[in-house]
């Protein structure tokens, strides 16, 4: 498929190599493509500069926001919580329309230090703010409740355990969980929620990611709904 990741942090450089890896055709977005391939510093999240990534991923396009929408079939969000709005109004409401939008942001408030927290919540969720203001994209929330790596690598935790997927289109879902099969998730491990509301509990599970994290000193785990 031809995929565009809006995002140049770990997220969105898990996602588009994996992608790459398994031969999709990916193009990645960020705001200001020469500013993002000329830094010469880690980003703000202390990662290596974005050119070092891109230049040791040659088969990945690098281009602005509206570029990797207009280009791809399929839409990644892996923008910040706070920017994930302007960075989709930046993307092109027309170069949406119609596409399927894998939503992986989290709302996540760092302006008070940390721990952060929620931009929005309870009664209304990011993944139900991104499908109201472009209502003719299909967005499917997924993926966020776990680190970048376990995402496309399932298997850095061993067993079985969960992924959540949220969305109100039916096929919309299913072509993000071939997606996840083609990441190595079964489909015994892809747990579908319902409608796009239920992105509030996956967003608002954040809060608890964030104290297994500093209590387990690792971010490879990751949670399993067990059935009777
Ligand atoms: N890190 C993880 O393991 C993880 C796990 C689950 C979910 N998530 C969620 O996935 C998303 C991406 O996370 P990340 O860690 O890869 O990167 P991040 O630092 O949260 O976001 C970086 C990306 O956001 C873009 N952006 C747009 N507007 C922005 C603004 N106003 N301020 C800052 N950045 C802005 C940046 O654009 P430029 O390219 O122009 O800099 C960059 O591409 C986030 O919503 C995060 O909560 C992350």
């Amino acid at each position: 498929m031809r995929v565009g990741v809006l995002g140049t942090g770990r997220v969105g450089r898990a996602i588009a190599a994996r992608l790459a890896e398994l031969g999709h055709e990916v193009v990645v977005g960020t705001r200001d493509p020469t500013a993002t391939m000329t830094r010469t510093e880690p980003d703000g999240m202390g990662n290596p500069p974005f050119r070092t990534w891109a230049e040791a991923h040659p088969q990945v396009r690098g281009g602005s926001f509206a570029d990797a929408a207009a280009a791809s079939e399929v839409i990644v969000n892996a923008t910040s919580g706070a920017g994930s709005l302007p960075s989709l109004t930046a993307a092109g409401e027309d170069n949406l329309a119609g596409k399927v939008l894998l939503d992986i942001a989290n709302p996540l408030d760092f302006s008070a230090g940390m721990p952060p927290t929620l931009l929005v919540k309870d009664t209304d969720s990011l993944g139900e703010q991104i499908q109201r203001a472009f209502p003719q994209a299909k967005v499917v929330k997924t993926l966020n409740t776990m680190n970048a790596l376990v995402m496309v690598h399932p298997d850095r935790v061993p067993g079985d355990h969960s992924v959540f997927v949220a969305g109100d289109d039916a096929n919309a879902k299913q072509t993000v969980m071939n997606l996840l099969h083609g990441f190595g998730w079964s489909a015994d491990n892809i747990v579908d929620l319902g409608g796009i509301r239920s992105a509030r509990g996956v967003e608002m599970y954040l809060p608890l990611w964030l104290s297994l994290r500093q209590a387990l000193g690792t971010g490879d785990f990751n949670i399993n709904v067990v059935r009777a």
